[in-house]
């Protein structure tokens, strides 16, 4: 018999919370879920951006909910201004605006200048600034104060990425009790290369203040952990708890998921749209190599260009029979290092185009500015080879996309770099290290030669890693694993219940 919380029977019940209650305490219907993220993808402002959005708007659109966090807008007098609700299907999304300062020093300086590359493993990109600090977490205690009456006693709170590792604590300082889960969608680094924020050990005692603390992979948990040793003081018990101040929290691992039949259908269904058939046209008796990203450090957009000059210096006959379509979305262009890259990527296309192109052909085909999920995903079916090769990433759900989007009698070939979470998953790509040039020549060679027979072979073996997986089924998962972490905590009573636990179906 599994023994779970009344309120895992109803949270797993389904969307049947949608109603906002403003007072704490009062009528709240059971076990809402209370997502806080810094990015709230409102159903009016266009394409989404990034992994966070992705998977969590898959998950919201099902399972319904409040979704705090920040508007994506600037004013001057945010802090005084009233919470923003609007009602969507199932969801309710609150947002706030940051004043300039606030976006310029909470978002751009310290989420962004420091924690982004800090965690990334990339500490020479790190560009600390002790007000930034200071600023990041104001905003995080002004987050908790502006959200704190919005919960209710039965609510399920999720606090979402490293804009917010101060938002557990902040939020037990406005005396909100319920069960705080929290998931890091970035890579978690090793605890020595943390040593370069001073602030480090003060984040990760604010981040245990949560029930539930969860990574993308086994080695961002061990190197949490690890940091919680060694930074606050926590000591290690058995079933991934940490022991820290007299109370037990929850470490676990919960890969992020896509709609693998979702994306699949769409991708089959743009494939013969007119962006895509207009693709096609334009490259006659060549092979496509896609990369699609957003213009980031992380991203190993140079070293991807890199292998593609080795490729073309080390065997020409790929001359004319091959094209890279990179889209590099331009993303969080108020940050030095992104301009300073973007720069960089511009002048290697130019060099690359120039060295190696004909005045009918070229070998690279760079854009900047971001397409649209659904033509993305017709793109991803037409292209042979999907090259996801970043240096370091949570997890790339544009690696699980790919996979998605293939034609199953017909299928390309994924390049993933081991280094991108979803190499622990998607094991049957080509795998390769982005930044061993000859590596990276010699896998698009490889993926671009490949059988028919090996084709399918590979792409099967992929998609029974994602078929079965989807944003409900990841947080089905995480939330009935804060569950365990709360009722071990001693805050919620256990009730008998037969049903099965939460867990990969949906
Ligand atoms: C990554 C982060 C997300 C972030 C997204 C887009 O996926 O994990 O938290 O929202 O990038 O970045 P942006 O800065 O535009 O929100």
């Amino acid at each position: 018999m599994t023994r779970l919380p009344q309120s895992v029977r109803s949270a797993t019940a389904g969307a049947e919370v949608t109603e906002l209650h403003p007072n704490r305490g009062v009528s709240a219907t059971m076990n809402r879920l209370v997502v806080i993220s810094n990015r709230v993808p409102l159903p009016s402002a266009g394409p989404r951006a990034g992994g966070l959005a992705v998977a969590l708007d898959g998950l919201m659109e099902k399972r319904g909910g409040l979704w705090f966090g920040w508007s994506g807008a600037v004013s001057a007098h945010a802090a005084e201004q009233p919470v923003q609700v609007i009602t969507h299907g199932p969801v309710d999304y609150a947002t706030v605006d940051l004043t300039a300062d606030e976006h310029d020093r909470y978002y751009n300086g310290f989420s962004n200048g420091v924690l982004w590359p800090l965690l990334h493993s990339m500490p020479d990109l790190v560009q600390y600034d002790r007000t930034d600090a200071q600023i990041y977490r104001d905003v995080n205690a002004r987050l908790a104060s502006q959200v704190a009456p919005m919960i209710g006693p039965d609510d399920l709170i999720w606090v979402h990425d490293y804009h917010l590792l101060p938002l557990p604590a902040a939020l037990r300082a406005q005396g909100v009790a319920n069960p705080i889960g929290f998931f890091l969608h970035i890579p978690f680094a090793a605890p020595d290369m943390l040593e370069a924020a001073p602030d480090m050990a003060e984040l990760v005692v604010g981040l245990l203040a949560a029930d539930l603390i969860g990574f993308q992979t086994e080695g961002d948990l061990a190197n949490f952990a690890a940091a919680a040793m060694a930074l606050a003081g926590a000591v290690r018990r058995p079933g991934n708890f940490l022991e820290v101040a007299g109370r037990r929290v929850l470490l676990g691992a919960f890969p992020v998921e896509i709609e693998p039949h979702e994306f699949a259908r769409m991708a089959e269904a743009h494939a013969r749209k007119l962006a895509v058939v207009r693709l096609r046209q334009s490259l006659p008796g060549q092979t496509l190599i896609l990369g699609l990203d957003r213009l980031d450090p992380t991203k190993g957009l140079l070293q991807r260009m890199s292998g593609l000059r080795r490729l073309l210096e080390t065997q020409p006959e790929w001359k004319r029979r091959m094209t890279l379509l990179q889209i590099a979305a331009i993303s969080r262009e108020e940050v030095g290092t992104y301009r300073a890259l973007r720069a960089a990527i511009d002048r290697e296309s130019g060099n690359i185009n120039g060295d190696f192109g004909e005045p009918d052909w070229l070998p690279l085909r760079m854009i900047s500015h971001g397409i649209d999920r659904a033509t993305a995903a017709g793109f991803m079916r037409t292209a042979r080879v999907g090259l996801v090769t970043p240096l370091r990433d949570g997890m790339n759900l544009v690696a699980k996309e790919f996979v998605a989007a293939q034609n199953p009698e017909d299928p390309g070939v994924l390049v993933l770099s081991r280094f991108a979470g979803a190499a622990q998953q998607l094991d049957a790509a080509i795998l390769v290290n982005p930044h061993d040039s000859d590596a990276m020549a010699e896998a698009m060679v490889q993926a671009m030669t490949m059988s028919l027979s090996d084709r399918k072979a590979r792409w099967n073996d992929l998609w029974g890693a994602i078929e079965h997986r989807s944003p409900l089924s990841w947080g089905r998962m995480f939330l009935a694993a804060l569950l365990r972490g709360a009722v071990r905590g001693g805050k919620w009573e256990l009730v008998e219940d037969d049903r099965p636990p939460a867990a990969m179906s949906g």
